[in-house]
């Protein structure tokens, strides 16, 4: 898609009903595996990971033994990469990647050579009925993937499974016409060697239209649920579990 198409896109409203690839049942398996392998790329740009880590896990890190879940991690870098700093670290901790598509938590569990991260092929709602609650939940990527009912479900589940002190943290993309152009501008050069043959770039830029604008995440978050804006065009949906 060229800047000069991508400038004629409507931007005022989700694309909700844009599909994205890597989601159909039929995605070409070496397509959606090589996507999961450039997930990382995307994300150490994007997704704020270490923000996430030093602002939310470390803290709560520090008083013991935690437990962390990444709901739709699909290829699980995000999960590998806060469970390998846990372990660098030297602190007890229980990492579980769970994903409703076994493709990803297959794909995720054959790149954890180090054995770092439990993988799971779960729904949030499958995980709320064991009653284990977790210090940090935290997914990425995810919001935009889910109708209205699905996103009300996930929150819902989300303040179920975060114990009492802890935190449950969404990130996403923010939906921008700026969002947009950087993202079509960083992947063009590199569409046709290293994104070549994955879906990061056509699912890219759809996921964008996808998301939200920070008005309109608050407008469809429950009561308890705070927005909060992060560069480089980023939300972050927050919880913070009661302490009883
Ligand atoms: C774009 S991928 C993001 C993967 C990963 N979090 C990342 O940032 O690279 C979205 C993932 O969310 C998963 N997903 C969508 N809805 C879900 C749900 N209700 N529960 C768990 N996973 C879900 C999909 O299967 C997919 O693997």
């Amino acid at each position: 898609m060229s800047a000069e198409r991508g400038s004629a896109i409507d931007l005022r409203r989700r694309a909700i009903d844009l599909p994205e690839r890597m989601d159909a049942d039929d995605a070409d398996p070496e397509m959606l595996a090589r996507t999961y392998a450039r997930f990382p790329y995307v994300n150490a740009i994007l997704a704020g990971r270490r923000g996430l880590h030093s602002r939310e896990i470390d803290p709560r890190a520090r008083h013991g033994r935690i437990r962390v879940l990444d709901i739709g991690c699909g290829g699980g870098d995000i999960a590998r990469y806060v469970a390998r700093r846990l372990r660098r670290d030297g602190i007890r901790a229980e990492v579980i990647g769970a994903d409703i598509d076994a493709r990803a938590v297959r794909w995720a569990s054959d790149a954890d050579d180090e054995g770092l991260v439990r993988w799971r092929c779960v729904s949030s709602a499958q995980l709320v009925a064991e009653g284990e609650p977790f210090d940090v939940v935290l997914s990425n990527h995810v919001l935009h993937h889910l109708s209205a009912p699905q996103l009300a479900d996930l929150l819902d589940d989300s303040t179920r499974l975060t114990a009492p002190g802890g935190i449950a943290v969404h990130s996403d993309i923010a939906r921008s016409r700026t969002a947009y152009a950087l993202f079509d501008a960083l992947t063009r050069p590199i569409a046709g060697t290293l994104l070549k043959n994955s879906f990061i770039r056509e699912d890219g830029l759809l996921s964008i239209r996808r998301s939200y604008t920070a008005a309109e995440l608050a407008a469809v978050a429950p009561p308890g649920w705070r927005v909060q804006r992060r560069f480089p065009s980023r939300l972050l949906l927050v919880h913070a579990g009661h302490l009883y």
